[in-house]
C-alpha cells in the first residue's frame, strides 16, 4: 500500500469554529436535529439489511419487488436487491407523470450565451422515449454499451436516460478528454455506438466534439462501433461517414413518444464511468441500477433536503460522477427542478454563477472548492463580480464537492454567497461510492469549516492503520468503509481482479473498502477531516488524475527518456501537476527549455486532455533515485513545493541532480 503522507491540511485540522444549523432550516428539514440522525444510524446498526430494505422499498418503484436485500456470498462482489426488477428511467420520469409533476419543470437549460430552454417532466419523458425508440431502431439493446461524448445539454441527460430506458449501459466520457482517451474507453467498454454533438459551446467558443470522435475511431480498434449519433448543437462544419453517422433529430423524427421501459435486475449495470487509479489505465467503474439509484435519490432528500419548490443547481459536468448522481439521476428521481448549465464560471464574466442563481432563483447550489477559490480571486480583482452585487436571496443551501475545502474558502462561501443563512454541506465521496458518504446534514449537523463531519446513516466509515486495525480519534490513518452499501462500485469493467486488489486489499483483511484517502477524526467530536489521497492519484480542480497516466503520456513522446509526476499544493486548484522530465537529448536550459516544455504540455493535452497538462515542467539530467533504481517521489514532492530538503539523501545515487530540479522551465 502507498505511503500515508498527508498533504492537504489547509488549517482544517486546527479549526474550532462551529456553525449550528439555522433553527428554521432544522425545523423543516427531512432529517431534523441530531436525534433524528442518530435514530437512523441506530436503525442501521441494529438491522443493517432491514434498514436498507425499508429505504429501497420506500424510495424506489419496483416492477418486481426484491426479497433478498444483501447477498454477500461472493464478497467483495456484493449484490443488493438482486431478485428485484426496476428501470431507472421509469423511476426518474414516468413516476413523476403519475404523481402530479407532469407539468413541473424538470430541467432549466442555461446555455453558454445565456439562452434558456426548459423541459417539463412530460416533455422530458417524451424526448427520452423517442430517443430510446431511436436507439432501438438502430439495433441497440439491453446490455450493449453506449459511449456518450457530449457537453452539458438536455440532450446529454436525455441520452443517459434513454440508454437506461432500454437497459443499455452508458459510459459518459468528459468532453474535455482527447481522441486517444476516448478511443481507449470505447475499446475497453466494447461500445456499439457513440452519442455526440457536432460541437460544444464553452466560454463563447465553439469546440469540436464530432471531429474528435472521428479521430478516435480512425485510430483503429473500435470495430464494435456501428453508429455515431450526432446532436446538432452549433451547426458547425463536420465530416460525415454515410451509414455510420446519423443526426439525432433524424433518428427521433418519426419515433413514438411512448417506450415501454426495459425492466432490468437491480444489479444490471446502469453505467460504467472511467476514473483514474494510481497505476495503469483508467478503470471502468461499474455501477448497478437499483443500489445506485436508491442512493442518488435518498441523498437528494437527506443531504440536499430537497423540497418541491426548490431549484437545484449542481455545476458539475455529466462527464463526472457528480453529474451522474446529482444531474442525470438524483434530481429527476425525486421530481426536482434543476439547472443544466452549459457554460463556464468566468464567461461572460466571473459573476456568471451569481447572476445565474439570481436569474433562476436557485435555492440549492452545489459546486467545487476550486470554482469558489477562483471566484474569490476574481472578485478581489474586480468588485463588480463580487456576490454582494447579486440578489442571492433565493439560496437556502450550499454544497461543496470534489476536493477538500479549506476553511478560508468555506468562510467566504458561507458569508458572501450563503449570507450566513445557508448551511454548507461539504460532501465527501468518490466515483466508486456512487453518492455522498461523509457529509453534514443541513438540518442536523453542526458544521465545522473544512470538515465533512459525519458519515450518512448506514455508511460504516472508519479510520484504520495499515494492518486494518482501528485507530483512535485524533490519530490519522486510512479511510475505509467496513460494510458494503447499495451504491458502491460493483466491479471494474473487464477487470474483476483489479477491483478486488484495488478496493479490498488483503492487507486490510480483504473485507474493508479502501477509499484511497487519508483521514483523521476529531478527538472530541469524532468529525472526519479528509487529509488527501494516500496513493498516486492527483486532484486538480476536483478532477482526478493518476500520476502514472501523465507519466506514460510524457514518455510516449519520442524526445522523452524518463518522467515522474507529482502533485504540488496550489492555492486555487488544490493541487497542480509538476512533471520532472529527462530528455534523450542533453538537458535544455533557457528559451530552449521553455519551448520544449510548451511542446510537452501540448503533447499531454493531446494524449489525455487539457486537464492533464502539467503546470510546471522541470528538466534534469536524471531523476533522484535510490541505489536500487526507485524514483524518490517523496523528494520530488519536496522539490516541487520549493522547500528545503531535510530528508536523509544518503541512499540517493545521484544527489547532484537535485539542484537542477529546483527550477521549472
Ligand atoms: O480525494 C477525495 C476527493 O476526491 C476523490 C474522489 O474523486 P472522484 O472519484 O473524481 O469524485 C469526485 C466527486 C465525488 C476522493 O477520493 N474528494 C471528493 N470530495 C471531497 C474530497 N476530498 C475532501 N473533501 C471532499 N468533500
Amino acid at each position: 500500500m502507498a505511503e500515508t503522507e498527508t498533504n492537504q491540511d489547509h488549517g482544517a485540522l486546527h479549526e474550532h469554529r462551529v456553525f449550528p444549523p439555522p433553527a428554521e432550516f432544522a425545523a423543516n428539514a427531512a432529517i431534523s436535529g441530531m436525534d433524528a440522525y442518530n435514530k437512523l444510524c441506530d436503525e442501521a446498526a441494529a438491522d443493517y439489511e432491514g434498514f436498507w430494505g425499508r429505504l429501497a422499498r420506500e424510495h424506489l418503484d419496483w416492477h418486481k419487488p426484491f426479497t433478498s436485500t444483501l447477498d454477500e456470498s461472493s464478497a467483495p462482489f456484493y449484490k443488493w436487491f438482486a431478485d428485484g426488477q426496476l428501470n431507472a428511467s421509469y423511476n426518474c420520469l414516468d413516476r413523476n407523470l403519475q404523481n402530479g409533476n407532469a407539468d413541473k419543470t424538470a430541467i432549466i437549460f442555461e446555455s453558454d450565451d445565456g439562452t434558456v430552454t426548459r423541459a417539463t417532466y412530460r416533455e422530458l419523458h417524451e424526448r427520452v422515449c423517442k430517443f430510446a425508440n431511436g436507439l432501438k431502431s438502430r439495433g441497440i439493446k439491453k446490455g450493449d454499451r453506449v459511449i456518450i461524448y457530449m457537453s452539458m445539454s438536455i440532450e446529454g441527460v436525455a441520452a443517459m436516460q434513454a440508454c437506461a430506458r432500454i437497459g443499455a449501459t452508458h459510459s459518459v466520457v468528459f468532453g474535455g478528454f482527447s481522441a486517444k482517451s476516448l478511443q481507449e474507453r470505447i475499446i475497453d467498454a466494447g461500445a456499439v455506438a457513440v452519442i455526440t454533438a457536432d460541437e460544444q459551446q464553452r466560454g463563447g467558443k465553439s469546440l469540436p466534439l464530432k471531429a474528435i470522435v472521428d479521430e478516435a475511431l480512425a485510430m483503429g480498434g473500435c470495430d464494435t462501433i456501428r453508429d455515431v449519433i450526432v446532436y446538432k448543437r452549433t451547426g458547425g462544419n463536420i465530416a460525415w461517414t454515410e451509414g455510420r453517422d446519423i443526426w439525432l433529430h433524424e433518428l427521433v423524427e418519426n419515433q413514438s413518444a411512448e417506450c415501454e421501459p426495459e425492466w432490468v435486475d437491480a444489479e444490471h449495470p446502469l453505467f460504467i464511468l472511467y476514473t483514474s487509479g494510481s497505476t495503469g489505465t483508467p478503470k471502468g467503474v461499474q455501477h448497478s441500477t437499483g443500489g445506485f439509484l436508491l442512493w442518488a435519490a435518498l441523498t437528494m432528500k437527506w443531504t440536499f433536503d430537497i423540497k418541491p419548490d426548490d431549484v437545484f443547481w449542481c455545476t458539475a459536468d455529466i462527464g463526472w460522477v457528480t453529474g451522474h448522481s446529482y444531474i442525470a439521476y438524483g434530481p429527476l428521481a425525486v421530481g426536482a427542478t434543476e439547472i443544466v448549465f452549459e457554460g463556464i464560471p468566468t464567461f461572460p464574466n466571473a459573476g456568471r454563477f451569481w447572476d445565474t442563481i439570481a436569474k433562476h432563483k436557485v435555492s440549492i447550489f452545489y459546486t467545487a472548492p476550486t470554482a469558489i477559490r477562483s471566484l474569490i480571486k476574481a472578485s478581489d480583482v474586480d468588485e463588480k463580480v463580487h456576490p454582494k452585487n447579486y440578489d442571492l436571496s433565493s439560496l437556502r443551501l450550499l454544497g461543496s464537492v470534489g476536493e477538500p475545502i479549506n476553511p478560508e474558502a468555506w468562510m467566504w462561501y458561507y458569508k458572501n454567497v450563503g449570507q450566513e443563512r445557508c448551511p454548507i454541506v461539504d460532501t465527501f465521496w468518490q466515483t466508486e461510492t456512487g453518492g455522498h458518504m461523509i457529509t453534514p446534514l443541513p438540518g442536523a449537523t453542526p458544521m465545522v469549516p473544512g470538515s465533512c463531519t459525519l458519515p450518512l446513516p448506514g455508511i460504516m466509515t472508519a479510520i484504520v492503520d495499515e494492518a486494518g486495525a482501528d485507530v483512535p480519534n485524533g490519530q490519522g490513518g486510512i479511510l475505509v468503509v467496513k460494510r458494503p452499501w447499495p451504491s458502491m462500485i460493483r466491479t471494474i469493467w473487464n477487470n474483476p481482479e483489479r477491483f478486488k486488489t484495488s478496493y479490498f486489499p488483503e492487507e486490510l483483511g480483504g473485507k474493508y473498502y479502501l477509499a484511497g484517502d487519508g483521514a483523521i477524526r476529531n478527538k472530541d467530536t469524532g468529525y472526519f477531516t479528509i487529509t488527501g489521497r494516500i496513493d498516486d492519484v492527483l486532484n486538480v480542480s476536483g478532477h482526478r488524475m493518476g500520476t502514472m497516466e501523465i507519466e506514460s503520456a510524457l514518455v510516449a513522446n519520442p524526445i522523452v527518456a524518463e518522467a515522474a509526476v507529482v502533485g504540488k499544493p496550489d492555492e486555487t486548484t488544490g493541487e497542480s501537476i509538476c512533471a520532472f522530465v529527462v530528455l534523450k537529448q542533453a538537458r535544455p536550459t533557457g528559451e530552449e527549455a521553455k519551448k520544449l516544455a510548451t511542446e510537452l504540455r501540448n503533447w499531454v493535452g493531446k494524449e489525455i486532455g487539457p486537464i492533464a497538462k502539467p503546470k510546471e515542467i522541470r528538466f534534469g539530467d536524471n531523476l533522484p533515485k535510490t541505489r536500487s533504481g526507485k524514483i524518490m517521489r517523496r523528494l520530488l514532492r519536496v522539490l516541487a513545493k520549493g522547500e528545503a530538503i531535510t530528508q536523509d539523501v544518503s541512499t540517493l545515487e545521484n544527489p547532484a541532480i537535485l539542484d537542477q530540479l529546483k527550477e521549472s522551465a
